[in-house]
């Protein structure tokens, strides 16, 4: 990498997305050290065209071909860079695993990021949806978001209220071709405030005989249900859960409740509305373990798509459709999908 990138034309993204569908991309340019952004930005297909952004591939759906480059951030380092003894700030590049990142804060004594265990992907996309699970949103920790924006062409460092932050949803989301995120900056604590409210957390760690737990006792439980609930990309292609949890307002939510008492559902922060469980509404229409072809539903979790060997993008997204069809048929409820679909539109 003489300049700190690398570049591979026609390259195969099979193995780049945990779907494990076959894609291809026109140019895929590998990059060692964001420093090399502004100039690489300056030239070719990667001035105006397209360009997808892949971390892990774990949170993308290839229904198609990606056009223009897909770029590819490999840079790693982790940093505190600010501490006052009790509060770090720590700066990790977009490159680095998430889970190999909250492992490491943990074993620096560092707490917040213990209920985002094992959440596959990079540091880098974490801002992108907001990522989330067991009570939790990683906004609640984030101090700062570096990048590079290609509209003007800059170095940018983006306030949490710049990142705009919502369920599954950024800024990042709204204007994908904008932003590269380089790095984050997350506050985290030496003094633990655990979060166990969510449910499964405080039964897994009682069943775990633990009383008063640690912050990586809490990390274990979470890494415990999920290994139960969520099937593994390694044996199993998917990108957890297909669709989002559905907002709807509180009215609609009453209507439903009256005549489906057992639907979950959840606040949301704001009495107008109510977030409900799409995997429950998914269940409810059967789906479960259903299978079109190698395009099916995961036996153990509604909302999770899988590739039983052979499933093209555009199979899974046809089932995809055909789910959320039959919601709205039922439950007059529109659910939207998590994963980036590219080559196609939703
Ligand atoms: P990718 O899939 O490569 O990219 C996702 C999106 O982010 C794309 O739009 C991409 O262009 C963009 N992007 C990626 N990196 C950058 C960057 N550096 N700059 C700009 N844009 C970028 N998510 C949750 O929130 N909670 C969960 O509990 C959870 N559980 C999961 C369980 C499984 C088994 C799987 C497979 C996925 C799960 N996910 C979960 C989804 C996924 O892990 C997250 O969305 C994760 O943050 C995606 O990371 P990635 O590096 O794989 O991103
Ligand atoms: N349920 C069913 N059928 C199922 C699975 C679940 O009816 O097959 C019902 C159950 O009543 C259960 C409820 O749905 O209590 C909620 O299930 P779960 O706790 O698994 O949470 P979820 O809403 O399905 C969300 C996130 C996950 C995250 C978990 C844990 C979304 C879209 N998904 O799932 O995130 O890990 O909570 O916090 O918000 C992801 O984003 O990829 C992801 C896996």
């Amino acid at each position: 990498m003489a300049h700190g990138f690398r570049i591979v034309e026609n390259a195969k993204l099979d193995a780049r997305n945990t779907f494990g569908v076959a894609a291809r991309a026109p140019m895929l340019v590998e990059v060692a050290d964001a420093a090399a952004l502004p100039e690489l930005f300056g030239y070719g297909m990667l001035r105006e065209g397209p360009v997808l952004v892949l971390g892990g591939g774990s949170n993308v759906l290839f229904a198609g071909d990606p056009q223009g480059v897909v770029l590819a951030l490999g840079a790693q380092a982790i940093a505190i860079v600010e501490d006052d003894g009790d509060t770090a700030i720590v700066r990790a590049d977009a490159g680095v695993e998430w889970h190999a990142f909250v492992l490491w804060t943990l074993g620096h004594g560092l707490a917040g990021l213990e209920n985002l265990s094992l959440i596959p992907g990079t540091v880098g996309a974490a801002p992108i949806q907001n990522i989330g699970a067991y009570g939790i949103e990683v906004r609640e920790s984030i101090h700062a978001v570096h990048a590079f924006d290609r509209r003007d062409r800059s170095v940018v460092r983006l306030t949490p209220a710049e990142c705009a932050f919502a369920y599954r949803d950024s800024v990042f989301k709204h204007d994908p071709d904008r932003y590269v995120v380089t790095a984050v900056d997350f506050r985290l604590s030496r003094t633990p405030h655990l979060r166990l409210d969510y449910a499964g957390v405080g039964d897994e760690l009682a069943a775990m005989g633990i009383e008063s737990p640690r912050p990586s006792q809490v990390a274990e439980a979470v890494c415990r249900i999920r290994r139960r609930k969520l099937p593994d990309p390694a044996v199993i292609g998917n990108a957890g859960s297909f669709f989002k949890n559905p907002i709807v307002p509180a009215a609609v939510a009453d209507a439903l409740h009256a005549a489906h008492p057992k639907l979950p559902m959840f606040r949301t922060g704001d009495e107008a509305t109510r977030k409900l469980s799409a995997a429950w509404l998914i269940d409810q229409c059967g789906w479960k373990g259903h299978r079109d072809g190698d395009a099916g539903v995961a036996d153990s979790h509604a909302l999770v798509l899988v590739n039983h060997g052979r499933a093209t993008g555009a199979d899974l997204l046809a089932l995809a459709r055909r789910i959320a069809a039959s919601v709205r048929e039922r439950f007059d409820v529109a659910i939207e999908p998590e994963p980036r679909i590219v080559g196609a539109v939703w």
